[in-house]
């Protein structure tokens, strides 16, 4: 089909498994695409690899962005974004997530008139000191079909005023994802590739800036993995920004000498996926891995004070543990000692959200 296209916007690691199964649901339609990556993230580990587990084609469009401060990465994606605007006349622009591109490209469109769906609406840690808070927030407010992944999203957005039509309940595509690679990401060789037992490890992910940025956050984190270490095997596959940190502050040669963690660089998808399904116990400060964990049902402890998923904490399997050494310590020997928490999984999260929302967009973004 020809005509004024979708543009489907992706920019960081975590947009890329939101996009894929709805850029596939979509052409197997037949409906036009263009497939928009503003180079938020690069590297090969942190981009590349990504496209190719999933299956996605190389993007029509690169804006190749690249790291900046916020103002300076955000600004850099709109000028690019509004001259792909002006090239294309997109009939509608969808966004995912919470990260500067997703605002960023939100915000030009919805000042041009271009219909705006954001999916994974509606989530809130209510914690505006998270970049992440204030581009969700600001992005719900621009967007005209607002897509959530589960009902306190939808409550979150009324008590913002914002119901009625725009708003629906779609599920939550990463699940997609997840579930389509299931067969896959079971047969990588990546933990034994890296030394370990199945079922007899944890991995640990952090990046965010509250856990990372400072040094009297990181250095004692790095002491405590360390010291969790000793009673079960730790695998750190480390973000550019924490290992840039931790080089900083003088603390990255403790990891790489820690006897029972084992340093790993940013794993491709597929590689990921089958780390989690076979860990004991996942450590973490991401949105999306405490989601993972809840629908593989392994033992997830979120390094946060707040989580903007909480359906994960109700009906998952997750922990909000903070960045307290003491309640990490403790919540930690409860999963080693067995008393990890029974979790179910969420409404839609069935691998049908992507069909739901190509449902709405055709009914809702038509040519003018
Ligand atoms: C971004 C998102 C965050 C998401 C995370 C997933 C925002 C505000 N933050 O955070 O919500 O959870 O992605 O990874 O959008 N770098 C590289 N190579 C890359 C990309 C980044 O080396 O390919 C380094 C650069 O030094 C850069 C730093 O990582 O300055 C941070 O990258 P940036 O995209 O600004 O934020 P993230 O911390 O990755």
């Amino acid at each position: 089909m020809a005509g004024r296209p979708f543009i489907l916007v992706v920019g960081a690691r975590p947009n890329f498994m939101k996009i894929a199964p709805l850029y596939r649901e979509m052409e197997r339609r037949g409906l036009p695409l263009l497939l928009l990556h503003t180079g938020q993230h690069y590297d090969e580990k942190m981009s590349k690899v990504f496209f190719e587990d999933l299956g996605m084609p190389e993007p029509d469009v690169y804006l190749g962005i690249g790291s900046g401060s916020h103002a300076v990465q955000t600004a850099r994606i709109m000028t690019e974004f509004d001259q792909v605007c002006d090239e294309h006349e997109p009939r509608g622009v969808v966004v995912v997530g919470d990260v500067n591109s997703t605002i960023a490209c939100a915000l030009v469109a919805s000042k041009r008139w271009i219909p705006v769906a954001h999916v994974e609406a509606g989530l809130r840690s209510g914690d505006w000191s998270m970049p992440e808070e204030v581009n969700r927030i600001l992005t719900d407010r621009l967007s005209d079909l607002l897509l959530t992944p589960s009902s306190d999203g939808n409550e979150n957005l009324k008590l913002e005023g914002i119901g009625g039509e725009k708003v629906h309940l779609v599920g939550n595509i990463m699940i997609d994802t997840l579930l389509e690679h299931l067969e896959s990401a079971r047969k990588t060789g990546i933990v034994e590739r890296l030394g370990l037992q199945r079922g007899e490890y944890g991995l640990i992910t952090l990046h965010r800036p509250s856990n990372v940025d400072e040094e009297n956050t990181l250095k004692p984190l790095i002491e405590l993995l360390i010291e969790l270490s000793s009673s079960l095997p730790l695998v750190f596959p480390i973000h550019p920004r924490t290992r840039a940190r931790a080089e900083a502050f003088g603390v990255l040669s403790r990891l790489e000498q820690a006897e029972n963690i084992t340093l790993a660089p940013p794993l491709g998808s597929l590689e990921f996926q089958e780390m989690v399904g076979d860990g004991k116990v996942v450590l973490t400060d991401s949105g999306g891995l405490q989601e993972e964990t809840t629908a593989l049902g392994i033992a997830c402890l979120t390094l946060r004070e707040n989580t903007e998923r909480p359906i994960t904490v109700t009906e998952g399997t997750n922990t909000i543990v903070g960045s307290d050494p003491a309640v990490i310590r403790r919540a930690f020997s409860e999963i080693m000692d067995g008393g990890g928490r029974e979790g179910k999984i969420p409404a839609l999260w069935d691998g049908k959200t992507a069909q739901r929302i190509a449902d709405i967009l055709e009914k809702h973004m038509v040519e003018k």
